[in-house]
């Protein structure tokens, strides 16, 4: 019988995943999709003698869990594109290969930006829950007015693959789109987009801000206190790409003060256990991490995941390698 590796996933994926996983290894099921942590993986890894992990965003693979995988295990293949949750520095002197899924969930973490954007400007959470609580006594000509994003100035800081296509879409609905980038695109991809080398000049001309750069130790919530102050006053505030890259009891103060007339957020420092202050603000927009959630791109993702993890025992390169 041809060699079938075994291959332990970290959480329950979507079914015609685990599926093809099922069909061309020894798949190894997280049965009732607990949350395990980095040092369970490794023991799983062990007592299950896997050659090959699946993780998740939520699984904290740092330099100790790395530490304790089996040496057998040639593969740790990531369900994400953020790679923030694995010490990539351990795995890379230990010769694991880490790989994650890039492109695949671009539009759908881009739609959930723009998803953010508008609900937060034109007050869709304070909306529905007027409806859901009965308080609505229907129409007047002063409730609940938000802010129009057409003509507005939008400012992307990060212009990868998401923040382009945050782009592209907020441009369909009028707003002049400002960038700033380690560095600056082609023309051809600019599409008229103004170019700031320097995140803190833009700053100043965000009526909307929105975050799509990774988080690491440098970036620690970088969008802290001076840098809100920096921004116009009543500026809407997006964050599609970790928690960590922005400083809660800033942003919490200046929503609760107003200098930040909203927020639209799908990630939080410490998730699931987010700071207590965002519950109560009205103008904080909250969404949990549904930024790639569609059927189409989480199956994506999983056979991008599968892609990768075949490489490496067909001995061709992984096509995602990040080490
Ligand atoms: C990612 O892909 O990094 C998402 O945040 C979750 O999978």
């Amino acid at each position: 019988p041809a060699f079938r590796p075994v291959l332990l996933l970290t959480r329950r994926l979507p079914d015609a995943v685990e599926a093809r996983a099922g069909r061309d290894y020894q798949a190894i099921l997280n049965r009732d999709d607990r949350t395990l942590d980095g040092r369970e993986i490794a023991a799983l890894a062990g007592e299950t003698e896997a050659d090959a992990v699946l993780c998740c965003a939520g699984d904290r693979m740092d330099a100790a869990a790395i530490a304790a995988l089996p040496q057998r295990v040639r593969i740790l293949a990531t369900f994400s594109v953020g790679t923030d949750h694995i010490d990539v520095e351990a795995a890379r002197a230990r010769g694991l290969t880490v790989t994650n899924t890039p492109d695949v969930l671009t539009d759908a973490t881009a739609d959930i930006a723009l998803l953010l954007l508008l609900g937060a400007a034109r007050r869709a959470s304070e909306g529905e829950r007027m409806i859901r609580d009965g308080s609505w006594t229907g129409w007047t000509p002063t409730q609940l007015m938000g802010t129009h994003v057409g003509g507005k100035r939008l400012g992307i800081v990060g212009m990868g693959r998401i923040g382009q296509a945050v782009a592209q879409r907020a441009r369909a609905f009028g707003m002049a789109i400002h960038y700033s980038n380690r560095r600056r695109l082609p023309a051809e991809l600019e599409e008229g987009a103004t170019y700031h080398a320097d995140p803190e000049a833009m700053l100043p001309v965000c009526d909307v801000l929105s975050l799509h750069f990774p988080s690491t130790a440098e970036t620690r919530h970088w969008l802290n206190a001076a840098r809100i102050e920096r921004l116009p006053a009543g500026a809407i505030l997006v964050n599609t790409a970790r928690g960590s890259v922005v400083d809660d009891e800033a942003v919490i103060a200046a929503l609760a003060s107003g200098r930040l007339a909203a927020a639209g957020l799908d990630v939080f420092e410490n998730e699931p256990n987010l700071h207590p202050g965002y519950r109560s603000l009205p103008n904080a927009f909250l969404l949990p991490h549904l930024g790639s959630a569609t059927v189409e791109t989480r199956n994506a993702m999983g056979f991008r995941a599968l892609d990768n993890i075949d490489a490496v025992f067909s001995g061709r390169p992984a096509p995602d390698r990040v080490v």
